[in-house]
């Protein structure tokens, strides 16, 4: 039974594409017992996507669904159906690389939050710390926004930064940040989700 005082738990649903260290990362914080939130839902478009296994493994419900050979709405609307039966109420998008859909979207208004590896209004879209380096920026990062029909464009909720090196590379860079995205989804996550109207 709950304690007195204590409001039950925030239900999060994630969607990812592939390695899902960031979902690992939100599932993870969730164990916590004073976390707000816990995971009901591990969602993606690709079947064979690694992160679905690890879910599965730490013993997430998960759910798959190919686009292909369909509709988008129609793909779209499976997703929304599986996300509504484990009775989500917020979504984190965690290296979900499909653009969401205007009427998705609007579905879930201001209940979806993402996260994108660079400093946020700088670099949306791909190939974020490769036009870092180009631009010779002394900063990188990532930035944790609310998902509105503008890519990468919603409101930000939080961000880290870490200095470039002369030595850094698109790669090092990613795996730099990455670990700055770990420490950051969670927590915003939380403050987020202690916010957000039942
Ligand atoms: C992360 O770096 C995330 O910020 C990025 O993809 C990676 C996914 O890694 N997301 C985007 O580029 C979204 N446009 P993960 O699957 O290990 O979390």
């Amino acid at each position: 039974m709950a304690e007195a005082g204590s409001a039950a738990k925030r239900k999060l649903g994630i969607l990812i594409s592939g390695r899902g260290s960031n979902m690992a990362s939100l599932v993870e914080a969730s164990r916590a017992e004073d976390c707000p939130y816990e995971v009901v839902l591990v969602a993606s478009d690709k079947p064979a996507a690694p992160g679905l296994e690890w879910a599965r493994a730490h013993g997430v419900p998960t759910f798959a669904q190919s686009p292909k050979g369909m509709p988008k709405a129609e793909y779209e609307a499976r997703i929304d159906a599986a996300l509504r039966e484990a009775g989500v109420e917020a979504i984190a998008l965690a290296g979900y690389m499909r653009l969401l859909s205007d009427d998705f979207v609007a579905r879930w208004r201001d209940r979806i939050v993402n996260i994108h590896p660079s400093l946020l209004p700088k670099y949306k879209g791909l190939d974020t710390h490769a036009r870092a380096l180009a631009m010779g920026d002394m900063e990188a990062g990532c930035t944790v926004h609310i998902v509105t029909e503008e890519l990468d464009g919603g409101e930000i909720l939080g961000q880290a930064s870490i200095r470039i090196q002369a030595r850094d590379t698109a790669e090092t860079l990613a795996e730099r940040v990455l670990v700055e995205e770990h420490r950051l989804y969670p927590r915003v996550v939380s403050e987020w989700l202690n916010q957000l109207p039942r």
